[in-house]
C-alpha cells in the first residue's frame, strides 16, 4: 500500500503526497471549482492545456477538466497514463457530432478543408485536416490554404470567425447549452448596473451577445485582458467559474458574471475527493485507439505548430 494513503493524512496533503509518489501533474480547465483551481500545477484554457500536455514530463497527467480535452491529452501523450477525474465529465457541444457524421459532412463537401473545434471527440478530429480552439480559431482558418472550410461544431463560434473572415464557411449546427444561456438583455441589464464596465465574452455565445462585447475572447484571452486592460470593472461573459481565477489575479478589479445562469454542470463535476481517487486508484484512464488518435494528432498538431 502506498505510504501517502497508509498515513491517513488530511485530503489536501495527501493529494499532494500521491502526486510526487505517482510523478503525476494537475492539468484543470478555467471553468472547474475554485478548490480545484487552487491545488491544480496549471490551470489554462484549451489551447494552454494541449500544449501543457504535450510538453509535460510527468508520467501521469490527472485531467480536471471535461472528456475532450483529457483525450487530447492521451493523443499528445501517448507515452503517458492520462485520468479524468470525473468519469461521466462531457461536454454536450462536443457529443452534437459523431465520427461517422462528419464523414459524411465532409463526403457532402468534398472541396473544403475540414476544421473542427477542439471540442470534438477524437474520432471526429481524425476526420479533420485542422483542429482550432476559440484562441486560435480565426488565425488557423486564415492559415488554411483553401477559401472553402468546414467547421464543426460550434455553429456560434464558427459564425463569429466566418464574420471576421473573407473565406466561405459550411457551419455544423452545434452549440454550448451553458454558453447560449448568455442573452443580450443581460448584457444590457449589467451594463446598465455598472456603466463603467468593459464587457468581454466568449465566442461560444449566441451572435447577439457578441454583437453587443467590447472583446470576443477564449477564456485564457479573458485572463490575459483582466490583467492587462486598465478597466477596473469587467462584464465576464462565459462560464461563472473564471470569475474565480479573474478576482485572484486581479484583486483590485470588479468582475461580473453575465449572468449566474452560466454554468457547465460537466466542468463542476470534478472535486478534491474525485482528485484523490483519481490518484489513488489511477482512475479513470483515457485510452484513444491508435489509428484513431495518430489521424487525430497529425489535426492537433498541426494547430499547436501555429502558434499564436
Ligand atoms: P476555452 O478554450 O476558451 O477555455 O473554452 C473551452 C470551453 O469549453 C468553452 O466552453
Ligand atoms: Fe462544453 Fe459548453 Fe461545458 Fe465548454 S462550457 S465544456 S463547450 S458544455
Amino acid at each position: 500500500m502506498s505510504y501517502c494513503v497508509r498515513e491517513n493524512l488530511p485530503l489536501l496533503e495527501r493529494i499532494g503526497c500521491l502526486k510526487e509518489e505517482r510523478k503525476a501533474v494537475i492539468l484543470a480547465h478555467n471553468y472547474q471549482l475554485p478548490e480545484v483551481q487552487d491545488i491544480a500545477d496549471f490551470v489554462g484554457d484549451s489551447l494552454d492545456l494541449s500544449i501543457k500536455a504535450a510538453e509535460t514530463d510527468a508520467e501521469i497527467i490527472v485531467f480536471c477538466g471535461v472528456h475532450f480535452m483529457a483525450e487530447t491529452a492521451a493523443i499528445l501523450s501517448p507515452d503517458k497514463k492520462v485520468l479524468l477525474a470525473a468519469e461521466h465529465a462531457g461536454c454536450p457541444m462536443a457529443n452534437m457530432i459523431s465520427g461517422h457524421q462528419m464523414k459524411e459532412f465532409k463526403a457532402e463537401h468534398p472541396e473544403a478543408t475540414a476544421m473542427c473545434y477542439v471540442n470534438t471527440s477524437a474520432s471526429v478530429k481524425a476526420e479533420c485536416d485542422w483542429c482550432c480552439t476559440s484562441a486560435n480559431a480565426l488565425q488557423i482558418a486564415e492559415h488554411v490554404e483553401n477559401d472553402e472550410i468546414l467547421f464543426v461544431p460550434d455553429k456560434y463560434l464558427g459564425s463569429y470567425i466566418a464574420s471576421k473572415s473573407n473565406k466561405h464557411f459550411t457551419i455544423w449546427n452545434g452549440y454550448c447549452p451553458t454558453h447560449v444561456r448568455i442573452r443580450p438583455e443581460d448584457i444590457v441589464q449589467r451594463k446598465k448596473e455598472h456603466p463603467k464596465a468593459a464587457v468581454i465574452v466568449h465566442p461560444e455565445c449566441v451572435s447577439e451577445v457578441v454583437a453587443l462585447a467590447d472583446e470576443v475572447l477564449s477564456t485564457g484571452g479573458m485572463v490575459k485582458f483582466a490583467r492587462e486592460s486598465d478597466y477596473k470593472e469587467i462584464i465576464i461573459g462565459t462560464e461563472v467559474g473564471l470569475i474565480h481565477r479573474l478576482e485572484q489575479e486581479n484583486p483590485k478589479k470588479h468582475f461580473y458574471a453575465a449572468t449566474e445562469l452560466a454554468i457547465c454542470p460537466n466542468m463542476k463535476l470534478t472535486n478534491l475527493e474525485k482528485i484523490l481517487w483519481s490518484l489513488e486508484d489511477l482512475q479513470y484512464e483515457i485510452h484513444v485507439p491508435e489509428d484513431i488518435a495518430r489521424r487525430a494528432k497529425k489535426a492537433i498538431d498541426r494547430m499547436i505548430s501555429v502558434r499564436t
